[in-house]
């Protein structure tokens, strides 16, 4: 019996690279050793996204995006979350068991207060009763998500404890699943952080750039004048592009480069040349995979009713567990 995996992914903003490196690779690496369920969190993004003229043409994105990224949807379960009702049954249950005071305090909730203070509706305060739900609905051990998401698990596993106790042990309590020294963190090519979704458009490599763009965004990554003395300790957004270079360029590439640096003759114009060129032949290939599955939707239709069934097969049978627990069973 393999160990049950869960996690989801926002239908918002394009994949990029600190997505690809952090996250969807870990992803592709976990489909051979995990029974996991990987599903577009399309109910979460209601909460902060009140047009949903785009959401068909997102959610449809992202799918296209992670199998282009290598997952398999014939080895994990790939669904949408609002093709699963039963998480919104489950949900209702929790709710019972999470305080107001407690999701009052969740870091996310006072995040968007501050960034939303016209539109605090009660989603926006449940969101870790929803994900809670998408966790426990497939009685998952291991969770992939990134430092942020911590607080909303251990929320999970207080409301699946709570549960327990008062209903009966039905419900295991999930982990952070840990990388360890396989996470890789990039950083925007402006050096200012962390590559991320909603920052500096020019700083961040979207999966679905072009050649060119590539290019011009890493000609314009921030570098300096060189180090002053051989085997110099590497400026942050200095390492940062070593550090893209180790994950799409040669070994050799790497080491003259490298030996470049410590001996202070490197030329950044030739290593983003370099780099540019590298990165734009690794992410070719997934650009092109993914734009042709988001074309091919006939393809998409068929994952997205596969994943739903085996995400309801599954669910549906917790949810036996759950109502025989609570004692919603009536004939
Ligand atoms: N909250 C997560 C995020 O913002 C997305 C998410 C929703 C999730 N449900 C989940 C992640 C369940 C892991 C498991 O990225």
């Amino acid at each position: 019996m393999k160990e049950i995996v869960v996690s989801g992914i926002r239908p918002t903003g394009y994949l990029h690279l600190g997505n690809y490196f952090g996250a969807v690779r870990n992803y592709v690496r976990m489909q051979e050793e995990y029974n996991c369920y990987f599903f577009v969190a399309d109910w979460h993004s209601l909460t902060t996204h009140l047009d949903t003229s785009g959401l068909k043409a997102s959610v449809h994105r992202v799918l296209a995006e992670n199998i282009a990224c290598g997952l398999d949807p014939d080895k994990v379960s790939l669904y949408v979350q609002s093709d699963v009702p039963e998480i919104a049954e489950l949900y209702l249950y929790l709710n019972m068991l999470a305080y107001k005071g407690e999701l009052e305090k969740t870091a996310s909730f006072k995040d968007k207060v501050r960034m939303q203070p016209e539109n605090v509706n009660a989603g926006l305060l449940t969101y870790p009763v929803l994900m809670a739900a998408d966790i426990l609905m497939h009685r998952a051990v291991k969770v992939p998500v990134g430092k942020d998401q911590e607080q909303h698990l251990e929320m999970t596993r207080n409301f699946a404890a709570r549960f327990n106790s008062r209903y009966g042990e039905v419900l295991p309590l999930p982990q952070a699943f840990n990388y360890g020294s396989e996470l890789v963190k990039i950083m925007g090519l402006d050096g200012l952080g962390k590559m991320s979704k909603s920052e500096n458009v020019n700083a961040t490599l979207y999966l679905e750039d072009e050649d060119e763009q590539i290019r011009k965004k890493i000609m314009k990554a921030k570098t300096d004048s060189g180090p002053a003395e051989p085997n110099s300790i590497k400026p942050d957004y200095i390492q940062n592009l070593f550090t893209l270079m180790q994950l799409v360029s040669s070994t050799d590439v790497v080491e003259k480069f490298e030996a470049d640096f410590n001996n202070c003759s490197i030329r950044y114009g030739d290593m983003k040349k370099q780099l540019a060129e590298d990165m734009a032949n690794f992410m070719k290939p997934i650009r092109e995979k993914s734009l042709a599955i988001q074309n091919d939707k006939d393809y998409l239709l068929r994952i997205i009713r596969q994943g739903a069934d085996k995400a309801r097969a599954s669910a549906s049978e917790t949810l036996q567990l759950v109502r025989k627990a609570v004692g919603v069973n009536y004939v």
